[in-house]
Formats: C-alpha cells, structure tokens, sequence
C-alpha cells in the first residue's frame, strides 16, 4: 500500500502556511543566533568570524527590503554603544551614487539569501575603494559570504515563505552582538551594560516562546476589525521607526493593503493630511523616553477622526482605540517582540482577506537581477 502524503505539508510542521511557521520560530532563532558568541564565564561576545577585521571608524550599511530594514535598525544600536558613525543605504542607490570614503571606513553587506543584486554591486563598489567587507548573511557559501572579508551566519535556517519575517530577527541578533562586540572593544561600552544586555537576549527565547500565542491571538481579532481598511500608517520613534517601516512593508507584500510606515514626528509635515475615520494607524508605542513624544502625535491622529490601534507595554498612557500590549523587555530588547508582532498582524490580515500568504503575487524571495 502506498502511503500518499505531501513534502510541502510536512515541512510546514503543521502550520497552515510557511510564514506563519517562520515567525514562530523566531525563540529558537534568537537562542542559534546567540549560541557560541556569548563567552560562558565572561558573558562577553565573542565574534570570531569577524576577529581579523578593524573596528571601524565609520560604516557604510548596503541592503535591500526587510535586510535594509534591520540595518536601520542597527544603526541605533551601533552609534549608541560603539560610537561609530553609521550610513545605511538601499543597495540600488549606495551603488550608484557618488560616494565619499575615507580611511577607516567598513561596509557591512546584509542580506538573507546572499544572492540580491543590487547588494552584491553595491559590496563590489566597496570592494573598488578598498574598504573592508563584512557580509551577514543566512544562506552559506552564497555569494555575499564568498565575496566577504568576514561573514556572520544569521543561523536562521531555511526561509521559505517570500515575505521575510524570522530572517530579520536573526540579523536584529547578530547586528545587536555587533554593536556590543564593537563598543566593547573600543571601551564606548561598559563591561556591565553589555552583561545587562547578553543576560537580556539570553533570557528573550524563553519570553517570546510563552507570548507568541498570545500574540497571534492578539493579531486575529485585530484583523477581523481592521481588514477592511484600504490604507494603514504604521509610526514609530528611535528603534520603533525601522521597525515601522517594516510593519507597513509586510502588510504590504502580503495583504495588498496599503500602508506607509513613517517616523511618528515626521506624521506633521504631510502624511497627516490623510488621516481619517477610514485610515487606521499602527503606532508602536514601547515604554522609553520617546513615549510622551508618540503619544502626542498620537493625539493628533485622534483629533483627525483616525483610529489608533497601539502596540505598547503594560501601564503606558497613550491615546488609541485598540491597545496591544506586550511584556516590555528593556532597551533595544522590546523590538523582539515588537517585530513578531508586526509580522502576526499582517499575516493574520492576509489570512482573513483570503490571500496567497506564502506566495504573494509579483514578488520573489530572492532578486537576482537589477
Ligand atoms: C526580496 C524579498 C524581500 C527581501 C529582499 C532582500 O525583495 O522579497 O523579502 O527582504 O529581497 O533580500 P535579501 O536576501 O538580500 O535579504
């Protein structure tokens, strides 16, 4: 007797779509993420893939899509702790505009599949003016590991959903490492700041894991409220901003909604105009000290008649009709949660409206050509 059954199913793990399995295993990808970079003994972060290359005094980040969008996340991070001034840039422009390089100057390469177009150029441009390359990526032996000086693996595994949702975790983990490892080395942070942090990110797999249900819960009401708006603003400051932009993205790629992720004090000078009952906006919204300063353009929203659906932590006060909330974490640790959060809803949102999640139309999971 032949037993009938199909590959794509069981690789999904009995979830109903690939993305939706991705997202949930983000607690995993957080703990390989971090496994054998985070010295036992010392708790410092060891990076040895990257042990031979110099700090550097200035970096250039080249990616694209939900890549570029954790290098601007990144660049928070990076010029807190490590003092380095940090350039992000789409691939397609950084290659080619007229760049000014100077001595010390590093590019760091993102991207999941290895193989984006514009990035490999990009990374060639660097290569061109002799800069020092460091390539994150998940995908081993792919080209933008080949053509690196060092190169971090995002140890994320396969992503087979087109809409990237655990690749970006995986390079927020190694990126946040980074940003410790180089402020360490150049002492901009202090021994018990990054042990604050590593002990942080080594207790998140175990959070997230007891939320993420919670969460996609959280997501499927909301979605069963918000489905039909035509139009979605998704606003954030400092961290929350990437973040944003990357919610507004997702929902995007696979719901067909339309959405704007935008700096929440960058809201006045336009995007307002179009705030009504009828356009949402996704405001995140975590408790730091930018939060009175969300909390007013969130009063301003209001005031144009726009529904607010805020993704906060316990205890905020801020104005919204739908308030989210997660467990807060801390610092630069809140935008795990954040992010998984942003990816249940669109995911959720598609689901409801009947689109194809794991294979939204014009898209590929992997742009080979410019
Ligand atoms: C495509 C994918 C996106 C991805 C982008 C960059 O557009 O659809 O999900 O973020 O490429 O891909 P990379 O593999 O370089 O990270």
């Amino acid at each position: 007797q032949r037993i009938e059954w199909d590959l794509q199913a069981a690789q999904k793990g009995g979830f109903k779509h690939f993305m939706l399995k991705e997202i949930m295993e983000q607690p995993q990808v957080i703990q390989d993420g971090i496994a054998g970079r985070i010295d036992d003994a010392t708790q410092e972060v060891v990076l040895d893939e990257i042990a031979d290359l110099p700090i550097p005094g200035r970096l250039h980040i080249i990616a694209c899509g939900t890549s570029f969008h954790a290098g601007l996340w990144a660049k928070y991070l990076i010029e807190e702790w490590a003092r380095i001034p940090v350039q992000v840039e789409v691939a397609s422009e950084f290659r080619y505009r007229q760049q000014v390089f100077q001595e010390g100057d590093l590019a760091l390469a993102i991207s999941q599949s290895g193989e984006t177009a514009d990035t490999l150029a990009g990374m060639r441009i660097a290569r061109e003016n002799n800069l020092p390359i460091v390539g994150l990526c998940n995908v081993v032996g792919s080209s933008v590991a080949r053509e690196s000086d060092g190169t971090m693996y995002t140890q994320a595994g396969p992503e087979i959903s087109v809409a990237s949702t655990k690749a970006m975790c995986s390079q927020m983990v190694a990126l946040l490492l980074l940003a410790i490892a180089w402020g360490r080395k150049k002492g901009t942070l202090s021994a018990e700041a990054a042990q604050q942090l590593t002990g942080q990110l080594q207790r998140l797999p175990h959070t997230l894991s007891t939320e993420l249900e919670r969460m996609r819960h959280a997501a499927q009401r909301l979605a069963t409220q918000f489905s039909k708006a035509r139009s979605f603003f998704f606003l954030g400051r400092g961290l929350g901003s990437p973040l944003a932009l990357e919610g507004a993205l997702k929902l995007k790629e696979i719901s067909y909604i339309h959405a704007e992720g935008y700096a929440a004090g960058e809201m006045k000078h336009g995007p307002i105009a179009l705030i009504d009952s009828e356009f949402p906006t996704f405001a995140l919204a975590p408790q730091d000290s930018l939060l009175p300063k969300v909390g007013s353009n969130l009063q301003e929203v209001q005031a144009r008649g726009g529904k607010i659906i805020a993704l906060t932590h316990p205890g905020t006060d801020i104005p919204s009709d739908e308030r989210w909330e997660v467990p807060q974490m801390g610092s630069a640790l809140d935008s795990f949660l954040f992010l998984p959060a942003l990816q249940l809803f669109a995911y959720e949102m598609a689901v409801y409206l009947g689109k194809d999640v794991d294979q939204p139309r014009n898209l590929a999971k992997s742009v080979t050509v410019e």
